[in-house]
């Protein structure tokens, strides 16, 4: 598995195998990738733009002279976190061993400094041609991947070495390029998602929207770039992550008794857990007739992050979550500002919560507040990248 929400090039070029790249698009899509596809001119006799956009769910443009003023080559060459080019013609391998940017896809390779596999696939003889094999060695040397191809029968009648890969080949390469993410590796997190839930009685209970999503996504987000990750999930009705420890609690008192005795023995705590700020005072064994149901007492829940900063020490970074209802960013960001820095918070991540937004769904809108006071306007993106996106600052605040 791969982090999810990484962004990934998919370049295709122009050979009879393009078609076997759409099955690629979504495999990729399934492991977790946000795919661009960039076709070459040449591909799209084979298989057309609407094929990609509709399957991408992207936008898909062909050229260099389309949307110029975001300036695509370059914002694409920066944007993805691998390029992987399949099928790779013979005629595209000489292009790029020399350098040539003629085209959209060539910009984007010339412009980027991200990790870049090549699957050519073309008939034996092109592929054993010394022209080939020359370029081929000249991108290896360069740190291109370049990936044999299979042997087998050709298009026509023809048999030999030149066939499109099998997947898991391709799939390998990748997670050779990207194992080196594994930049939270040795670091124990602890993960709340959720949303607790105070009892009245037997059948009623005071609870919160929250749906566990976001937490479920950063826990298995940390847990795949290789931190020992302990999930403490409240009420959330998720499908467990392999790898990953959980403990179950309903209550913020319950809540608070495993992160007093968990805290100490980590090194980041992510607060995503939706807490209620009271219970009632008098739990009621038997349920509570409605004749009987005016009024109900309760009494404030402790602040769990404040207590945390109580036990705190230096190097553990704690990350908060708020959802406010304020639609202005200025004000999101006062917000959560002054809730930053009331729980001694090194992060915190407010969501735009007005009109019942983000609750339940699978993205999300806000800001980053950084105790740096660099913030991250966040637009509207999946939780998986924003799991990413905030693991990214935690790792820089981890050092
Ligand atoms: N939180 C907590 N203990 C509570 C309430 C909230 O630890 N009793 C945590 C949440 O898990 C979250 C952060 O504090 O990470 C902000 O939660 P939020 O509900 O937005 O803020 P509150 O402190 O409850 O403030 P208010 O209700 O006034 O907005």
């Amino acid at each position: 598995m791969f982090p999810r929400g990484r962004k990934l090039l998919l370049g295709v070029s122009g050979g009879i195998s393009a078609y076997k790249s759409c099955e690629l698009l979504r495999r990729l899509q399934d492991q977790g990738f946000i795919v661009d596809v960039v076709p070459t001119a040449a591909s799209l006799n084979f298989v057309g733009k609407a094929t990609w956009e509709a399957l991408s769910g992207r936008k898909v443009i062909t050229d260099l002279w389309s949307d110029v003023e975001s300036v695509p080559h370059i914002s694409m060459a920066k944007e993805n976190d691998l390029i992987l080019i399949a099928p790779t013609t013979a005629d595209l391998l000489a292009k790029l061993a020399s350098g040539r940017a003629d085209d959209l896809l060539t910009n984007i390779v010339l412009a980027s400094n991200a990790p870049k596999i090549i699957v050519p696939a073309m008939h034996p003889e092109m592929w054993l041609n010394p022209a080939t094999s020359a370029n081929v060695s000249i991108l290896r040397d360069r740190g291109f991947v370049v990936i044999e191809p299979d042997q087998g029968r050709m298009t026509g009648l023809d048999v030999g070495v030149g066939r499109y890969p099998d997947l898991s080949k391709i799939f390998s390469e990748i997670q050779a390029k990207l194992q080196n993410n594994s930049d939270l590796a040795g670091r124990r997190i602890i993960v709340t998602a959720g949303g607790t839930r105070e009892p009245i009685d037997p059948v009623r209970y005071i609870g919160n929207r929250s749906s566990g999503k976001q937490g479920f996504a950063l826990a298995l987000a940390a847990a795949t770039r290789g931190a020992n990750v302990h999930l403490i999930s409240a009420n959330a009705d998720l499908p467990e992550i392999d790898g990953v420890e959980v403990t179950k609690i309903e209550t913020a008192t319950e809540l608070l008794s495993v992160l007093e005795a968990e805290f100490p023995k980590c090194d980041a705590l992510i607060m995503s857990a939706a807490v209620a700020d009271a219970r009632v005072s008098n739990y009621s064994q038997n349920k509570i007739k409605k004749n009987d149901f005016e009024t109900m007492d309760l009494t404030k829940n402790p602040d769990i992050l404040a207590r945390i900063a109580e036990i705190k020490k230096s190097g553990q970074i704690v990350v908060g979550f708020a959802a406010e209802t304020d639609s202005k960013s200025e004000n999101l960001v006062k917000l959560g500002t002054e809730k930053l820095r009331s729980k001694s918070l090194d992060l915190m991540y407010v969501n735009n919560v007005t009109d019942g937004a983000i609750f339940g769904s699978d993205s999300t809108q806000g800001v980053i507040i950084d105790s740096n006071e660099k913030n991250i306007d966040i637009p509207e993106i999946s939780k998986d990248t924003l799991s990413d996106i905030l693991l990214d600052q935690l790792v820089s605040k981890l050092g």
